[in-house]
């Protein structure tokens, strides 16, 4: 067993904490009191190269590994949550699926573009009537000839301003609430697509979410991803990947909490002396590192098991358990060890606690996950390898003709 990072590994950690700390921090309050969202992130993240990080070379990614990808998420949430969230919804929920379950001909249509930033990809499996309950969904596609019509809505949909194409999930009937269901990839300039943002969120003002509608909207089948009857498959193996950015992304808040903390604690003097001489702050400092180092553990465990082909269904939904609980966890401490200058934003503690709220819900809750862990460990849920496989790392050549 080798717990070691590689050379890379520590590059692209360096260069993400720097793209973090230079491009995301400054302004970070603002934008965050604002509620604004900010588009030009979003351009440099793509020509830094992380949104293709993990996306083969061949498609014009970076070719890095998917422990590479854990440690972008943590650095770039070590900056704010928003960033982290782009990572998760296209580099993640929608790049990775498209790895996944696309043929070579849809991948080399779509991913290259995808992987360099020139588009955004998001995700919409959540509905007004159906979060935890993804067996449940409203949104239909009807095939017509050699196409399908779409009609229905998605609701919390992080980047539904911005991106590009949107992986949706729907059913595959008007009329059978228990017809299978097709995932597509859908271009938002296809007529009948509109979208509507949501504001007022307690965490992730800097980020944007909204909603987004089908009308009439009008597919072509060749955007199917797998076969009529997969989608379900389809979003179950997109949340794989997309709970891993959020579990390796909350790592990055414990890492930014202790930043915070360690100074603070070091520079703020009771009785002569620095706080961090007491024990009571000495032990939530102590709290958060054992957040942060069994977080980095699920999470680097999960990304190896991507690497070498093993399905980590169970260990992915363990880590985001976790580590989403740590996060939170952490914040509320800090804020502690802050005292009343946690509780404004002089501070960046009190967003961390905010944003870390958030993950608590998104991506399979806490009781989606509590649930999943004991019907592993009572027998009652299946961990037998997957039908469709992410492929392995390092990555193989693949064959130039589509
Ligand atoms: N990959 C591929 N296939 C999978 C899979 C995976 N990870 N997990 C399950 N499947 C397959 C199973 O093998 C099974 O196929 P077979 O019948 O051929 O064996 C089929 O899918 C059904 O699996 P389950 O019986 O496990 O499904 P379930 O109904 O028991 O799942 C659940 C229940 C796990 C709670 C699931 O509904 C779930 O995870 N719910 C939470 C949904 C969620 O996280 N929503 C958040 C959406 S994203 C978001 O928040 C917005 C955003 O982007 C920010």
């Amino acid at each position: 067993m080798d717990f070691s990072l590689s050379r890379e590994h520590e590059m692209i950690r360096e260069s993400a904490f720097k793209f973090g700390q230079n491009e995301i921090v400054p302004g970070i309050r603002e934008r965050d009191r604002a509620a604004e969202s900010d588009p030009q992130t979003l351009k440099k993240m793509g020509e830094a190269g992380f949104l293709g990080v993990c996306v083969p070379q061949e498609y014009g990614g970076m070719g890095a590994d998917y422990i590479s990808l854990g440690i972008v998420c943590e650095e770039l949430e070590r900056a704010d949550t928003s960033a982290r969230v782009v990572m998760s919804v296209h580099a993640g929920l929608h790049c990775m699926t498209l790895m996944q379950w696309g043929t070579e001909k849809q991948k080399r249509r779509w991913l290259p573009d995808l992987a360099t930033g020139k588009k955004v990809g998001a995700f919409g499996l959540t509905e007004p009537n159906a979060g935890s309950d993804a067996a449940n969904l409203r949104t239909t596609a009807r095939r017509d000839g050699a196409d399908y019509i779409i009609n229905g809505q998605k609701t919390w949909i992080s980047l539904s301003d911005y991106a590009d194409q949107f992986l949706i999930v729907t059913r595959l009937s008007e009329t059978n609430a228990k017809a299978p269901y097709a995932a597509f990839i859908v271009d938002r300039t296809t007529p009948g697509f509109s979208s509507r943002p949501i504001h007022g969120k307690l965490g992730v003002r800097a980020g944007n979410t909204g909603e987004i509608f089908f009308e009439n909207m009008r597919i072509p089948a060749e955007n199917m991803l797998g076969e009529e009857g997969d989608g379900f498959k389809v979003a179950m193996s997109a949340l794989d990947h997309g709970r891993y950015t959020v579990a390796s992304g909350a790592v990055g808040i414990i890492q930014a909490c202790l930043d915070a903390c360690v100074k603070y604690a070091n520079d703020r003097t009771v009785g002569g002396e620095p706080i961090g001489k007491k024990q009571l702050v000495q032990q939530m400092i102590a709290s958060m590192v054992q957040g942060r180092e069994i977080g980095r553990l699920l999470y680097y465990q999960v990304g190896w098991m991507k690497n070498v082909g093993l399905r980590h269904t169970r260990e992915v939904s363990l880590a985001k358990w976790t580590n989403c609980a740590a996060a939170f966890d952490a914040a509320h401490k800090a804020i502690e060890v802050h005292g009343a200058y946690g509780f404004a934003d002089e501070f960046p503690v009190e967003r961390y606690f905010r944003n870390s709220r958030g993950a608590i819900i998104y991506e399979g809750t806490h009781e989606i996950h509590t649930i999943m862990q004991a019907e592993y460990e009572l027998g009652y849920r299946s961990d037998k390898p997957l039908a469709r496989d992410l492929p392995t790392w390092p990555f193989e050549k693949v064959p130039t003709e589509a």
